[in-house]
């Protein structure tokens, strides 16, 4: 079985990492972090939204899809690739805590979701049943990952040998 404590521990070292070593670069990199999830989970819940029947009405969800997609694209790549930046900062913490975890998983099948079944619908003229369930569950599962977000400093860590608890 892999030991990813192990795994983590040599691939990175913390105390080298440059963000941990001055003031300003990781509540920037956070700052980036946060404006990204907000525009990329922000322009997925304008289509919700239309898809909810709630707002744009006189847009087709399939427009209002194709006028936030690259908008979304761009958050996902940022809100990624700067989260796993902050993640090398203490990668033993996050690797060991529920709430990260529950966040990478809900993210992967948030993704999927996103390009699969939520485009298909959004292109399609699918009844108002289907629109409000595939909305409303797209809407539900982005929350939930912020959330999770938001959690890290609330959950407990897994135990894991060598380490805290
Ligand atoms: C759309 C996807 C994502 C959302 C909505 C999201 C949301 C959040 C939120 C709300 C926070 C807390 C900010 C704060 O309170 O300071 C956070 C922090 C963080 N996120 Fe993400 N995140 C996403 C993707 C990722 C990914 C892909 C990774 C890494 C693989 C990641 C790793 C982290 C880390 C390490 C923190 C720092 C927590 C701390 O303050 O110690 N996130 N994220």
């Amino acid at each position: 079985m892999v030991e990813w404590r192990i795994v983590l521990q040599t691939a990175f070292d913390p105390a080298n990492n440059p963000l941990n070593n001055n003031d300003w670069s990781f509540p920037l990199m956070e700052c980036i972090h946060i404006a990204m999830f907000a525009m990329s989970i922000g322009t997925i819940a304008i289509v919700d939204f239309r898809l909810l029947g709630l707002m744009f009405k006189k847009r087709t969800p399939a427009e209002i899809l194709d006028a936030t997609s690259l908008w979304t694209l761009i958050g996902l790549i940022v809100v990624i690739t700067s989260g796993l930046i902050i993640f090398t900062t203490d990668p033993l913490s996050y690797f060991y805590n529920y709430s990260f975890r529950y966040k990478m998983i809900a993210l992967l099948v948030a993704i999927v979701y996103n390009y699969t079944i939520h485009r298909k619908v959004a292109k399609s003229n699918s009844s108002a049943a289907v629109n409000v369930m595939v909305g409303g569950f797209s809407l539900l599962l982005w929350i939930s990952i912020v959330f999770a977000g938001i959690f890290y400093a609330f959950t407990e860590e897994l135990h894991y040998v060598g380490g805290p608890n």
